[in-house]
């Protein structure tokens, strides 16, 4: 049988990877700027994260939801402590389109209504409701644009507010920093007026963290760097470091009812296990802090790149914008240095998603070999 073909490949296979190293089937050795696309929170194979792992395996791996699995109240905790968002509620599911799905839907059972507004250059990801909020027809199939969507320009107050004040809205959902579309970001004032249109006009605001979440950018979740507190938020990629493992965090006000949202893998205690054991790595090695100043050094050694338009991101989600398209540079960096590196719907910009244990040395590495690559284009 042969694969069902939707997905563009590069020619590298990888069979072993550790820490912010990936490792081919001919022994190369490649530097991961890319993190599998922002999964990678706490490197490859961690020793604590297989010991878990392997801990949990020999324990139970899976039984439904219809069993007490305390992993998942000890998980709800330590997201609690570690987010700081105490009093909200922990849904487990999968993967980042359903934490969107369960959150729209969760925003649709709360005010019963079933319009929701979405950004330009959005990506939710590609199940019925998450692809319908997704701005990008082409992934868009007839059966999921029966969703009424309205997308809308970030910072455009106005029409946030013609739209809210209709009252037909049950969610306005928006990355804080927006991975596929780019590394834009909505302005301080708009994520304030979001807050304060959806209290108005009983809609309920969802952040999506899915890609940003799990301390990539500087704080847990990308909405902290403000004072706001969201009715949903959701996440997934680096909540398990490539263990299929998403959810949606529930403010206060909305309250569960039993069958309201279900899975049967979700919350499993693989899945817990995994997601605990990058937790306490996050914590015990300070990951999160470390960003911030690893952010400051690629920002600084990025100014001095030749031909560099702008730096976008914060944290470890970070962009290097030029004025041509960069997918020959990043097929460059793959084979003739060894990089992976990440695009987006925005052709001019390199993203860089790195597991978050990277150090200085890996950056310098990559900056000589963006240099050279550069000065030969
Ligand atoms: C912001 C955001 N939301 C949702 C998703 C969908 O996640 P998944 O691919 O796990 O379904 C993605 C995936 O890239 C994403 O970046």
């Amino acid at each position: 049988m042969k694969l069902f073909d939707v997905y563009p490949l590069y020619e590298v296979t990888p069979v072993r990877a550790k820490d912010v190293y990936i490792y081919d089937n001919d022994g190369k050795k490649y530097l991961d700027l890319y993190g599998g696309h922002a999964v990678i929170s706490i490197g490859h194979s961690h020793p604590h994260y297989i010991k878990k792992i392997i801990n949990q395996l020999k324990q139970i791996s899976f039984y439904s939801n219809a069993i007490q699995n305390p992993l998942q109240n000890e998980l709800a905790n330590v997201i609690g402590e570690q987010s700081c968002l105490h009093d909200y509620k922990l849904f487990l599911c999968s993967t980042g389109a359903e934490a969107i799905e369960n959150a729209l839907k969760l925003a649709s059972f709360k005010t019963k209504r079933k319009k929701v507004i979405a950004f330009k250059n959005s990506f939710h990801g590609r199940t019925s409701a998450a692809v319908a909020v997704t701005d990008n027809i082409k992934i868009n199939a007839p059966l999921n644009q029966q969703q009424e969507v309205t997308f809308l320009n970030f910072n455009d107050e106005k029409a946030l507010q013609n739209e809210l004040a209709t009252k037909e809205y049950c969610a306005v959902i928006f990355e804080a920093i927006q991975g596929v579309g780019g590394l834009n970001e909505p302005s301080e004032d708009f994520i304030y007026a979001m807050e304060r249109l959806c209290k108005e006009y009983g809609s309920c605001l969802i952040s999506d963290e899915v890609q940003s979440g799990f301390s990539r950018t500087g704080t847990f979740f990308a909405f902290q760097k403000y004072n706001i507190n969201p009715h949903i938020i959701t996440m997934a990629k680096g909540m398990g470091n490539g263990f299929p493992v998403g959810g949606i965090l529930v403010h206060p006000d909305i309250k569960a009812k039993h069958g309201m949202l279900g899975t049967t893998f979700g919350g499993n205690h693989l899945a817990c296990s995994a997601s605990l054991a990058v937790l306490e790595v996050l914590k015990k090695e300070r990951l999160q802090e470390k960003t911030k100043s690893l952010e400051t050094y690629f920002r600084s050694k990025a100014n001095s790149l030749s031909k560099i338009k702008k730096i976008k991101g914060r944290g470890l989600m970070l962009g290097l914008e030029f004025d041509f398209k960069v997918s020959e540079i990043r097929k460059k960096l793959i084979y003739d240095h060894y990089i992976f590196t990440g695009g987006s719907s925005n052709e001019n910009l390199i993203r860089i998603l790195p597991p978050l244990t990277i150090k200085k040395k890996h950056m310098d590495y990559f900056f000589e070999a963006l240099e050279k690559v550069l000065t030969a284009f």
